[in-house]
């Protein structure tokens, strides 16, 4: 019979778009104060892309780090996956894009359109085709271009999200790697978070323009409450398998939706606040981004050792969610 192989994050790198959009300049745009954001939200600035920089511009950046950092190029990569909800266009799709501009082989490319939880289900799929052994190498990509899908009139909206990339190089490893995945999502609330036009079911009109269609539309309040207990019990359902225990877990890696989402989920978990890794303050909600950026992060300010217990815990609009427990 043949071994399953272990598979592990071997590389990781990040790309944030050079303008910096603060709380201050938001005040000036919409009826809104630094301080609601920073209480409500927890952030205080994001970073936003320049008109001319598409989706996959930032995540082929993101890539070449990551690849540099996994000492791979890229026709070392066997597999691409772009998780996105903003890609360049309809099709081809941004992974297409991706592997042409990095120079890779005409290896399978494809998105995934799983918002907020769109990088810890692209880990989860590579995992598979890795560990079954048809491939050796893929590359994940978390990447968003928010601010062109943001309705800038809504302050109930345009406060909480930001641009940027991240990228994972997954290959075999000794050791370790990925111990348990569990995803899971909820079509029946699809409603409480959704760009309504531009598809199949609303073409893109005049009039739909000038109702707004095109910009992402929030039930923030109620979201919130699927989003803490889904990240909760999405925690458990990933570390049980293993027989962890909160305390267990060095360090969780979550989608940045909101901290004070992210306090709730740790008091759910029984975990202390230490344990939650956070950049939400610098960078908003960056959808798929946000989970893959905040990894990278965490191993580049040395918050990972080897040995770790990490828990990558995300939650978005589909409604979609899924945790997967890594030994670094
Ligand atoms: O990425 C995954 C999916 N996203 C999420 O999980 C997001 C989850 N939701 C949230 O993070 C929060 O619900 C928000 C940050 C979006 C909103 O916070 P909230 O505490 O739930 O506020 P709210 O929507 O209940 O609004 C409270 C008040 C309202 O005013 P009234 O009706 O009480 O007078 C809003 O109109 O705050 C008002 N408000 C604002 N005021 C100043 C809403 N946005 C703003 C704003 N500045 N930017």
């Amino acid at each position: 019979m043949c071994q399953e192989t272990k598979v592990g994050i071997i590389g990781l790198g990040s790309y944030l778009p050079k303008r910096v959009l603060t709380n201050q300049d938001l005040e000036k745009m919409v009826d809104t104060t630094d301080e609601w954001i920073v209480t409500r939200t927890g952030i205080h600035e994001r970073h936003i892309a320049r008109p001319d920089e598409a989706t996959s511009d930032m995540a082929v950046e993101a890539a070449k780090q990551a690849l540099a950092d996994a000492g791979l190029k890229a026709e070392d990569i066997d597999l691409i996956i772009v998780a996105t909800i903003t890609p360049d266009m309809f099709f081809p799709s941004t992974a297409c894009l991706v592997q042409h501009k990095l120079g890779c082989r005409h290896v399978p490319a494809f998105d995934i359109s799983v918002a907020c939880s769109g990088f810890v289900y692209g880990i989860a799929i590579a995992n598979q085709f890795i560990s079954s052994g048809v491939y050796r190498h893929a590359l994940v990509i978390g990447a968003e271009k928010l601010s062109s899908v943001t309705d800038w009139s809504d302050r109930g909206t345009c406060v909480l999200f930001g641009d940027g990339a991240g990228a994972a190089v997954l290959g075999p490893v000794n050791s370790g790697g990925i111990v348990s995945v569990y995803l899971g999502a909820d079509g029946s609330k699809g409603d409480l978070l959704n760009l309504p036009a531009g598809g199949s079911k609303l073409p893109a009109s005049k009039k739909t323009v000038e109702d707004k269609l095109h910009f992402i539309k929030m039930n923030g309040a109620e979201l919130f409450k699927h989003a803490v207990k889904i990240m909760a019990d999405a925690a458990l359902e990933a570390t049980k398998p293993l027989n962890l225990k909160a305390k267990d877990i060095d360090l969780v890696i979550p989608h940045q939706a909101n901290l004070r989402i992210l306090m709730a989920v740790a008091k759910r978990m029984g975990l202390s606040e230490d344990k939650i890794y956070l950049n939400i303050d610098k960078y908003g909600n960056m959808s798929a981004a946000s989970s893959a950026i905040a990894l990278a992060d965490a191993v580049k300010e040395g918050r990972i050792k080897k040995g770790n217990k990490i828990l990558l815990d995300a939650f978005g609009g589909g409604l979609t969610w899924g945790a997967i427990v890594i030994e670094w």
